[in-house]
């Protein structure tokens, strides 16, 4: 017979690791003779119809290594807390208080909640009315303050550079210039460690804003100094100096405007100004896709077992957190208050310009 029984629950986009941290919470878990359920589709799950599986070792195994969730998720819905660049949205009483019905009613005495800024965002507003959240920092944007790094960044990074070994034998082949967009929402970090390890002359990301001109001017350099290939690495987030994003669709879900299309415009822009034949290839959801690396797999099992070390120790509306080295944790509140940003002068992007990567500033 179980001692307590807590729950476990994926919530937002979808990342490699998530699996891991599942299975970390559930081994975890067992050293205390606690029984893990495990709510689908976010914290929908908490909501009529309740929808749970119960999570045994034995329901864990072998799932480490693979990408996804297998508790389904969601980025929609009603619980989401924060809507577009950071503006807070209230949970509505009614739903709070059905999710807190269920977790009494199973008898569960805690909920490991893991995902990214929004979803932490509620993971707080349910701990500020009673219910013991602890939150796992997810998301291949890695834009969480209050961690160094989130899993399923390494597993996204990864796709960037392999995707730009093989964009760059072609661009080589045909002496052409290569825009590649990569996601990370308002926050460069995809961008700008995807386009360091894979070789790119040009970065642009949403925390240095570009002159289209100056892009122009690179691209055109290069071909005057016998470099004929370009490759540009364009965060989805990039904004022009006048402040602009490009966005796909101005009232995309949840009410935000769905960033996307900052590839297409480059790319378009290049080939006008300076004749250079310019492709695009917009990585898109092959970033959040597959196994996670084996550094996603290390810190997403770490985030699980320390979640339960955090339970065991009675620090709820916690999340674990990496920093200087040490798995740790910090309140959720602190790492929700505001996005985790590239610092424009920071050493990665000294690095960068070290090795001649222009940003188009
Ligand atoms: O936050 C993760 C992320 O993949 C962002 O990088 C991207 O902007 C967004 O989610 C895409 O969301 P969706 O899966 O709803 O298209």
């Amino acid at each position: 017979m179980a001692s307590k029984r807590i729950a476990v629950l994926t919530s937002g986009g979808d990342c490699p690791g998530l699996n891991a941290v599942i299975r970390g919470v559930v081994h975890a878990a067992a050293h205390h003779n606690w029984e893990v359920i495990g709510f689908t589709d976010g914290y929908e799950g908490m909501l009529s119809p309740v929808r749970y599986r119960i999570l045994d070792t034995g329901a864990t195994d072998g799932i480490m290594q693979l990408g996804g969730t297998i508790l389904g998720t969601t980025n929609k819905g009603r619980f989401v807390a924060k809507i577009g660049h950071g503006n807070k949205a209230t949970l509505d009483p009614a739903i709070i208080n059905e999710a807190k019905e269920t977790l009494d009613g199973l008898g569960i005495e805690a909920v490991v909640c893991i995902g990214g800024d929004g979803s932490l965002s509620t993971a707080q507003q349910l701990f500020e009315n009673g219910i013991n959240t602890i939150g796992v920092p997810k998301t291949i944007d890695n834009d969480i303050q209050a961690t160094a790094t989130t899993f399923g960044f390494d597993s996204a990074v990864s796709c960037v550079v392999d995707s730009m070994d093989k964009l760059y034998t072609t661009a080589r082949s045909h002496k052409r210039c290569m825009v590649i967009e990569v996601m990370g929402r308002y926050a460069g970090w995809i961008a700008l460690h995807g386009g360091l390890a894979g070789g790119a002359d040009v970065i642009l990301i949403p925390e240095i804003p570009f002159d289209p001109a100056k892009v122009c001017e690179v691209v055109k350099d290069r071909e005057a100094n016998g470099y004929f290939t370009t490759m540009i690495v364009v965060a989805e987030g990039a904004k022009r100096s006048d402040g602009s994003y490009v966005t796909k669709d101005a009232q995309g879900r949840k009410g935000e405007a769905a960033l996307g299309g900052i590839g297409d415009y480059v790319a378009k822009m290049i080939a006008e100004n300076t004749g250079k034949e310019t492709r695009c290839t917009v990585l898109g959801h092959l970033q959040r896709g597959g196994d996670p690396t084996a550094t996603d797999r290390i810190l997403g099992t770490s985030f699980g077992v320390a979640a339960v070390d955090l339970i065991a120790g009675g620090k709820f509306g916690h999340m674990v957190s990496f920093r200087n080295e040490k798995i740790t944790s910090v309140p959720i509140i602190d790492a929700v208050s505001h996005l985790k940003n590239v610092l424009p002068d920071s050493q990665m992007v000294k690095t960068c310009r070290g090795v001649g990567i222009k940003f188009g500033d």
